[in-house]
């Protein structure tokens, strides 16, 4: 295992973002639904995705991963049964199960179990595509569905916490391959599932109303291969947001789309940074010396992503005042608070609150990394305090940032990795 040495680092200089993971991942699961050749172009080189990779193999694809490049066809041998030992590791893997019951009637998908972040139940996923006609059962540990009658219909897909992305992209996938007019009303809006329904309408399927919450999807006989271009990864874009803002640094970012990032910027600038969109896809971010307390709430896009409270919540550390971050996707969403305090950070939770008071210093310390996100939240922090601190477990990074150590230290980071 490997852990990041970091000091203290004045950044400086451009950053560009890499295609983005969480959009990558549901177009994978959508090659299933063609046996026709697909390319996806500006896929990130990260463990999640070769996980996705593998999975696509054992359910019967031939799979290609050059120069950011991923080509799928038909392979020779025929599967649906998803595997425990490859879901368990990555819970996207569950949005094969849609694609599988359209095109193949039939998926045996392992249920992905909880997660450090939270429980993170499946139960809109299942829902949907019973909805649709799905015959579901779970049996030790499987989710195992006949999809022979899908039939379009109204679904309504609210959750306790509002949509869901991934019950979304599952229920917008067998949609396309069912007879008939299917309807999600409170479907997700985030730009991952956009941009999967774009892709879908390349490989044929009939869809209206992405990015809104009603989506409106006619299902067609077959689906065809196509050649599409990744969006790029607006979670990675905020990071180093954060990142200029914790450490005071004038970053620019490029290679992101600033429209997919409206409530994180408008978030920086409360805290006092001035941001310059720079054409369609690059932002200059400049922090003011005393950062200003901000209150945050994580919602649905477009509200401010759950993604980046962890990242966000090391740049309050430093704003001079209380901020309040409370976390409506997931209230379990707080490992890194306990290593932040650890740090020298003073905040307090209180059920899905917490109350930074910020103002202090943070002094490097050694610390667990416990998430993705939490891991890139403690890699700011080392960033920004006092002497040396120490991250162990970081192959939870490497799940979803390609190329850190390179991109920071190319803007005059201090990061190392060494074995842990
Ligand atoms: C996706 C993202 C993840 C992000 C999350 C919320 C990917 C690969 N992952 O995860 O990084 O943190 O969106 O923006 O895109 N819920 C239910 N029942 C369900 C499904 C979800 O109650 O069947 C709840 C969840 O527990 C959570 C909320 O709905 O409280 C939103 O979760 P969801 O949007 O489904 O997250 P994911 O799609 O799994």
């Amino acid at each position: 295992m490997d852990k990041f040495v970091l000091y203290k680092s004045a950044l400086k200089g451009a950053v560009t973002v890499s295609g983005s993971k969480n959009a990558a991942l549901p177009l994978l699961a959508a090659t299933l639904l063609t046996d026709e050749e697909c390319i996806i172009h500006h896929v990130p080189d990260l463990a999640d995705i070769r996980t996705m990779l593998k999975i696509i193999e054992v359910l019967g694809k031939e799979v290609k991963f050059e120069d950011g490049t991923v080509t799928i066809k038909a392979g020779k041998k025929q599967g649906y049964v998803a595997p425990y030992r490859l879901v368990r590791t990555m819970r996207a893997s569950f949005c094969c199960l849609g694609p599988l019951l359209a095109k193949k009637k039939k998926a045996k998908v392992s249920l992905p179990g909880g997660c450090i972040i939270g429980v993170r139940p499946v139960d809109l996923h299942i829902k949907g595509l019973e909805e649709l006609g799905a015959k579901i059962a779970i049996e030790k540990g499987y989710c195992i569905g006949d999809g022979k009658n899908l039939k379009g219909k109204h679904i309504y897909l609210g959750g306790a916490f509002g949509s869901s992305v991934l019950a979304t992209a599952n229920v917008m996938m067998a949609a396309t391959l069912a007879e008939g007019e299917t309807t999600i009303e409170y479907a997700a809006c985030e730009p991952e599932i956009e941009s999967l329904a774009v892709f879908l309408k390349r490989m044929g399927a009939d869809i209206a109303g992405e990015g809104t919450p009603m989506l409106r999807v006619r299902g067609v006989k077959k689906l065809g291969g196509c050649s599409f271009e990744n969006i790029a990864d607006r979670i990675e874009a905020g990071t180093y947001i954060a990142c200029a803002l914790a450490t005071n640094s004038t970053l620019q970012i490029n290679g992101a789309n600033p429209y997919h990032l409206t409530s994180v910027l408008e978030t920086a600038k409360k805290m006092g940074a001035q941001i310059n969109i720079i054409g369609a896809d690059s932002m200059l971010i400049e922090p003011k010396s005393v950062l200003k307390p901000v209150n945050i709430v994580t919602l649905p896009y477009p509200g401010f992503p759950t993604d980046l409270q962890a990242q966000f919540m090391v740049a309050l550390c430093y704003a001079r005042g209380i901020s309040l971050i409370t976390e409506k996707i997931y209230p379990d969403r707080f490992m890194h608070v306990a290593e932040l305090n650890r740090m020298g950070a003073h905040i307090q939770r209180s059920g899905p609150y917490a109350i930074v008071e910020g103002g202090g210093a943070l002094y490097g310390a050694e610390v667990m990394a416990s998430d993705l996100r939490a891991s890139a939240a403690l890699v700011i922090a080392g960033l920004s305090a006092e002497e040396k601190t120490q991250v162990f477990r970081v192959y939870h990074i490497d799940r979803g940032y390609e190329k850190i150590e390179e991109k920071l230290r190319s803007l005059g980071a201090k990061i190392k990795r060494e074995k842990q």
